[in-house]
Formats: structure tokens, sequence, C-alpha cells
């Protein structure tokens, strides 16, 4: 079975028609209400997630699954897929044996799975038999050696983003994932998220409320925040960190900041948005320049930067678009978002469920009211302006601020992970196709980690097609 499908499509093509009729079960033709549909979204969530715990008390479960790395991460992985039927789960992995491998095997317990638990995942693959998948949520620095070591022994992966802390890693993730054959899915989990898939196909590509796109935007800040701290009585002895990479408990529990060992912010928050900056324009990048710095934390325990302004262009088949993100871990004002503008409109979209809308270009002529009343967009909230804002000439008309903001008409309300993990099952029943298979996410790599190389070089980096092909 095939892993790969070009960049910028879901692995489903989706029509319209039938994604609302999927998602809401209700017909597209004739009124259906805004509602109707995120209450039906709400039910069939909630159909979900009692039929998922019937299986997980002992219903039919056709795949055997085992867990690679169960810290923050591989928690709430887990708990998606507590949610999600017919999984057996019957292997866990953790170097943190004391403390997240016994948490991780006691709450499966709960729900009725006896695992075996390992330390070192040699072992796990020697010894289990029978496994399907292997879920991968250890520190990025890891992911190329445990994925390329699970797909030779027969299972298919998904492993967390960032694919890989380099790209000779990633490649070889590909190549793995060609050469035996199995799936591998990389954690970017908004390509299956329905919001963001019914934004794109729908929204963007069918409607194309923005017009002729100039510009995307994106952020993640988050506050200043003391480095991660760990229970001193289940300290992990030296010898077994040196083992597994790690110089130190500190290093350990904050591998992110680490060289060698992570990509620090902008690759750890921004590959999740600028994969969705490839996505939504169709196109990869074609230059970055960036600015960065370790401005606020310790240099010494903090060798990623702590901020980062980058800025992309793409080419796309409309014509030039022009890019900005930002992580700044200091000021965690107004979170995680990305921002498309074109010449009739501006998207602001979020994984998280608070930010969701599209606001209408005031020279925009014409309307959006049918597709609020096909249910495609809430209903407009008029944005109130003072006297002296409002327009005096044409000029002003042009810069006032968009006159209605209208809320994106599709809320899904299951944990963020849990569509791609049934993305990824469902593909290894062969009922699917990736989402974010491996060439997609080595693209995504190829594109993130070329941020920190422009900090350093403090210029103009330039991709070529090549570099985004194994
Ligand atoms: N998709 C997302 O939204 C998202 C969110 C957070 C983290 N992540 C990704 O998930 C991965 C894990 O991040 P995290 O926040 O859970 O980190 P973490 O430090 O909390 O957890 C990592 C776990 O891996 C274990 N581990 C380390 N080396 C190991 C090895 N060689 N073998 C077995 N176990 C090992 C650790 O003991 C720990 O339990 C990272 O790749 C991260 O980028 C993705």
């Amino acid at each position: 079975m095939s892993e790969e499908k070009p960049k910028a499509t879901c692995g489903k093509k989706i029509d319209r028609r039938d994604f609302l009729q999927g998602l809401a079960g209700v017909p597209v033709l004739g009124a259906f209400a805004l509602a109707a549909l995120k209450q039906e979204s709400y039910r069939r969530s909630r159909k979900a997630q009692a039929v998922a715990s019937g299986a997980a008390q002992g219903g039919a479960a056709d795949l055997n699954v085992a867990l690679l790395g169960v810290g923050a991460q591989g928690d709430v992985l887990l708990n998606s897929m507590l949610k999600i039927p017919g999984l057996r789960f019957r292997a866990v992995c953790d170097i943190w044996s004391e403390y997240n491998l016994r948490r991780a095997a006691n709450l499966l317990k709960k729900y009725g799975h006896e695992v075996n638990s390992y330390e070192d995942y040699r072992d796990m693959l020697d010894k289990e038999t029978g496994l399907d998948a292997v879920i991968i949520a250890t520190p990025d620095f890891w992911h190329a050696e445990h994925t390329v070591a699970c797909l030779q022994a027969g299972l298919h992966v998904y492993c967390e983003k960032e694919m890989s802390n380099t790209l000779e890693g990633a490649r070889r993730m590909v190549q793995a994932a060609r050469a035996t054959g199995k799936l591998l899915q990389i954690g970017h989990q908004r390509r299956s998220n329905p919001r963001y898939i019914f934004t794109h196909d729908v929204l963007l590509r069918e409607l194309n409320l923005l017009g002729r796109m100039v510009t995307a935007g994106g952020q993640w800040n988050r506050s200043a925040a003391p480095d991660l701290g760990w229970p001193k009585k289940y300290e992990i002895p030296a010898g077994r960190l040196r083992q597994y990479g790690f110089n130190s408990m500190h290093q350990f529990t904050n591998w992110r900041w680490y060289k060698n060992l992570g990509g620090g912010p902008i690759v750890d928050l921004g590959s999740h948005q600028i994969d969705v900056f490839s996505w939504f324009l169709g196109v990869n990048p074609k230059s970055v320049m960036a600015s960065g710095g370790t401005d606020y934390y310790d240099p010494a325990t903090h060798e990623w930067y702590d901020t980062v302004l980058a800025i992309y262009e793409y080419e796309t088949p409309r014509g030039t678009v022009r890019a900005h993100y930002k992580t700044q871990t200091t000021n965690g004002s107004l979170g995680y978002y990305e921002q498309f503008m074109g010449d009739q409109g501006t998207l602001v979209l979020s994984e998280s469920s608070q930010i969701g809308a599209v606001y209408r270009e005031k020279t925009r002529a014409g309307s959006w009211d049918e597709w609020v009343r096909k249910g495609y967009l809430g209903e407009p909230k008029i944005i109130e302006t003072r006297a002296d804002d409002t327009a005096r000439d044409s000029l002003d008309v042009r810069e006032t601020i968009s006159p209605d903001e209208h809320k994106i008409a599709l809320s899904f309300f299951d944990p963020y992970h849990k569509p791609h993990l049934e993305n990824f099952f469902n593909a290894v029943r062969g009922h699917a196709t990736l989402n974010c298979p491996a060439q997609t996410g080595y693209e995504s790599a190829v594109a993130v980690l070329k941020v920190n190389e422009a900090v350093e070089a403090k210029r103009t980096l330039y991709f070529t097609p090549e570099e985004f092909h194994v």
C-alpha cells in the first residue's frame, strides 16, 4: 500500500456534499441549520465515545497496538485512543520505567488492557508478536531510530512531529516506509481536523472566499515559564540517562531546548502551522529569512532560540504569497493561530476551538449571505465602528476594518488528535489513505528546519524543488 500523496491534498478528496453529509448526517440540500450541524456533530462524537468505551471494555478489537514514549504527548494520544473502538493495547515502552511507563500501564489496565512493559524498544520488538502498529511519542532525536526499527519489524507507525530533528533522519524514515511498504503517519494532526479540512476544501478551494491570496501569517505565543521539573524520588540514574542520550534530568525533561535533541520552539510549535501554510497555499516555500535568539532565558540551558520571527515566500499558481510567522515564549498574548489574507477576505483559524472566522473585505462586491443560508458560515457579527473610524473618502474605505465577522460553521468536539489517529488506524485497516504520510511530513520538516539555519546565516535562504523530495 502506498503511503504517499501530493502535498496539498487531504488523504481522501472530500466532495463538499459528502463531507458535510458525512460529518453532520443531515442533507446539504434543503436548509440545514447551523445549530443542527453543531448538535449532530456533538451527538456523533458522544456516540463514538460510547462505542469506544464499549470496545475498551472487551468489545471486538481488530488491531494490536504498542506505545513507544508515554510522556506528556504519549498520554494525550493514549487518552484519545481510548475513545477509538477496535484497538487492543499490547505493549508500552518508556525509559522512565518507574514513572511514565508505570502510569501508562496502570491506566491501560483500568481500561481492561493488560500490557507488557518495556524500558528498551529493542526488547519490545524482539518479544512482542502479533503487533500491527506502534505509536511513537519520544523526543524528536529518537524518532528516526525508533520509526525505522519499527517499520523494519513489520509494523505500521504513527510518529509524532517533528518528524526528526535532522533532515538526514527524516529521509531515512521516508526511505524505510517505502522499502517496507508499511504506513508512516506523521503527527501533524491539523491535517485530519474537520474544521481545517472544511476550511481548506470548501471555503478556500471551492468558494474562493478570500479571493487572490497575498499574505499569510501565524504565531504561537506562550507565557514565560520555569523549566520543567521532575519528582525527585523518580529520578533516573545518570548511567541510564546517558545510555539514552541525556546528560542530566534537566536535559531529559527539557530536551526541546537542546541542540541535537529537539529544534526549539520554532520547530516544536511552528512545525504545525508552517505545515498549514504549505497545505493551504498548495505549494512549498521558495525562500525563508529569519531573526531569532535566546533573549530571555539562560542560553546555557536554552540552546535553541526563545524568540523567532520568520518570513517565507511562496510562489503559488495565482502569484506570490508572503508569510510571516512568530514563536515567542515570554508572552502568551493571543495564543496560536494562522491567518490568510486575500483581496476578498481574511481567514483566521486555530486548532483552539475559540478561534475560527472569516472577515469579508469591505470593498468586496456582494455579501456572503448565501453561504450563511447554506450553513457554511455563521451569521455575521457586525463589528462596531465609531463614526471617526468610518470612511470619509474612497481611500479610507479601503483601509477600514472588515464590516463583519463570520464564524466558521463547523465545530467538532472530539479531542484534537483523535481524527488523525482514526485516519491512521483506518488506513491500517485499508479503509483510508493517510492524511500526513512520510513524504508530506518530510516536506514540512524541510520547510521548518531551515528557519534555524536562516537565523544563524542572517540572510535569506532559498529552497530548491529537489530539496523537498527523497
Ligand atoms: N502533535 C502535537 O500536538 C504534539 C504536542 C506535544 C508533543 N508532541 C511531540 O511528541 C513527542 C514527545 O513529546 P512530549 O511532550 O511527550 O515529551 P516528554 O518529554 O513529555 O515525553 C517523552 C517520553 O519519551 C520517553 N523517552 C525518552 N527517550 C526514550 C527512548 N529512547 N525510548 C523510550 N522512551 C523514551 C521519556 O521517558 C518520556 O516519557 C515529541 O516529538 C513532541 O514534539 C506533539
